[in-house]
């Protein structure tokens, strides 16, 4: 089984997440559901972000609508160019993304953006056909990604958010002027976006409904490398991809700056701000990479992007986008909505720049599972950062007899309100061990036939498997200082 399977089953058997209104079976692929463990993973998830970002670069936090109206989408180039490059079976009417299949077929880099008379091109030179039945495959065209909704009576036209930035956008001057804020701050959202994606695959890497948790910098240009916060990560060393190096470069933020890999200490101090994100929350940094997109790599609106990727077993994932969007979205809104979104910064009137990390929510959980994931000779163990585990403490009597039980019920009681807790007295004490490690749970506390005299548990550690005795009046205090980041 291959280990993209093995997290699949884990999170089937586990109810991690699992395809959604599964007992239907018209239900379209590309939605998923979290289960309780994934629910708390998520949170825990979120909570890193707002903590390694947020609150460490003084950001503000906004949840927007996920309905936005046309007008929107026109100002941001949505309408117009967030589109993918699609053909259709003249046969079986099958319809696939062009650039995936002949990425597929051809086993070449096909970039989404290429010209659609340059995908037919290809097509016709490679004599590609359906893959299902061998059909001939009509012309390539372009297919917006936008779930359209109609609002109201009236029915006006309105569109799902394909990306949550873009009431980050278009509440900027509010925020900015409200908060207090000067140049350059951060406004941050979580939440769902959603694409009408042709080939949704992969259970959580391609969904058409998804979590993003987006960060939008605003920036005057003219400051970008004169950016006192950067100073403390002058030194920090990035793992870049560049585009014209075939392997991954380690390279200081300043150097990076100064080579003119990075346009500015602005952007390298964000790309090693989200670096460090990646490695507290469990991305093994062997395999790990910003890669530098090509021109024809780049998100319409992008001048300059960087893709943090992550080595799975399906692949290099990219899980983040973190794009120079110039003054690109400003711009747009004032112009489409007439309000004039420049600001003031040190006397001089400016649509301030977009620095952006994109980060897809689900995308990242998934390779936090996969490389948590260890087979050990006993046992299959989940290695989250404990911060992250699903369940923190789980708590056994040895037996359920002789009052064990009892007791265990109360150390129980006494924690499930700090900390994500169970109690488990079914099967045997290393089952039970082995059921805990399949989820992560960093700490099993066992009570025995000692606590009865001495009041005391043991703690296990999932890592080492070792056991400590603990007072139960110390065990509130003992998890929080284990579980402290
Ligand atoms: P891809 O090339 O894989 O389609 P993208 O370049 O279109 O991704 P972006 O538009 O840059 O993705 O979106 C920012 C982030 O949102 C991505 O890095 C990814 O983590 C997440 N994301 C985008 N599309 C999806 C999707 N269909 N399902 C899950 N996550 C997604
Ligand atoms: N906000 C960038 C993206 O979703 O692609």
């Amino acid at each position: 089984m291959s280990l993209y399977d093995e997290i699949i089953k884990l999170a089937l058997e586990r109810n991690f997440f699992f395809p959604s209104s599964e007992i239907y079976s018209d239900a379209p692929a590309g939605f998923y559901e979290y289960g309780p463990l994934a629910v708390s993973m998520k949170n825990k998830y979120i909570e890193a972000w707002r903590r390694e970002l947020i609150r460490r670069d003084e950001m503000v936090e906004i949840d927007g609508s996920q309905i936005m109206p046309k007008r929107v989408f026109v100002a941001s180039g949505h309408l117009e160019s967030f589109t993918d490059p699609i053909t259709k079976c003249t046969v079986c009417n099958a319809i696939f993304r062009a650039d995936k299949l002949l990425e597929e077929v051809l086993k070449l880099s096909v970039p989404e953006r290429l010209d659609t008379k340059e995908m037919d091109r290809i097509i016709s030179e490679h004599n590609v056909v359906c893959p299902n039945c061998k059909g001939k495959l009509d012309k390539v065209s372009k297919f917006n990604m936008m779930f359209k909704v109609n609002v109201g009576a009236s029915g006006d036209e309105c569109y799902l958010r394909p990306e949550t930035c873009q009431s980050i956008f278009v509440d900027f001057l509010r925020i900015y002027k409200t908060m207090r804020k000067k140049l350059p701050f951060a406004i941050a959202q979580y939440g769902k976006s959603f694409r009408n994606e042709i080939s949704p695959r992969q259970s959580l890497i391609r969904l058409r409904e998804f979590y993003q948790a987006e960060i939008e910098v605003f920036f005057n240009p003219k400051k970008a490398n004169d950016f006192q916060k950067a100073r403390e990560y002058e030194n920090y060393v990035l793992k870049l991809k560049p585009l014209d190096e075939d392997k991954i470069i380690a390279a200081s933020c300043k150097e990076s700056v100064e080579t003119g890999l990075i346009s500015s200490m602005l952007v390298a101090y964000y790309l090693a701000l989200i670096q460090h994100f990646y490695q507290v929350v469990g991305i093994d940094m062997e395999r790990f990479r910003l890669r530098q997109l090509s021109d024809e790599e780049k998100a319409f609106y992008a001048k300059e992007a960087w893709d943090v990727e992550v080595l799975t077993g399906i692949g290099w994932i990219e899980l983040v986008a973190c794009n120079n969007r110039t003054d690109y979205d400003l711009s747009g809104h004032s112009r489409v909505s007439g309000q004039d979104l420049s600001v003031y910064d040190d006397g001089e009137k400016i649509i301030p720049h977009i620095f952006e990390l994109s980060m897809g929510v689900d995308r990242s959980l998934f390779c936090i599972l996969e490389h948590s994931y260890m087979k050990e000779s006993e046992r299959t163990v989940l290695k989250l950062p404990p911060t992250l585990a699903p369940v923190q403490v789980a708590i056994f009597p040895l037996v359920t007899k002789d009052n064990l039980d009892k007791k265990a019920r109360e150390v129980y009681e006494a924690l499930r309100l700090d900390f994500d807790t169970v109690y488990d007295e079914s099967g045997s004490i290393g089952r039970r061990y082995r059921r805990q490690d399949e989820i992560g749970t960093p700490f099993c506390v066992t009570v025995d036939y000692q606590t009865m005299e001495d009041e005391t548990v043991t703690v296990r550690e999932r890592d080492t498997m070792g056991q400590k005795r603990v007072p139960i009046k110390d065990l509130k205090g003992y998890l929080t200082e284990k579980l402290r980041r």
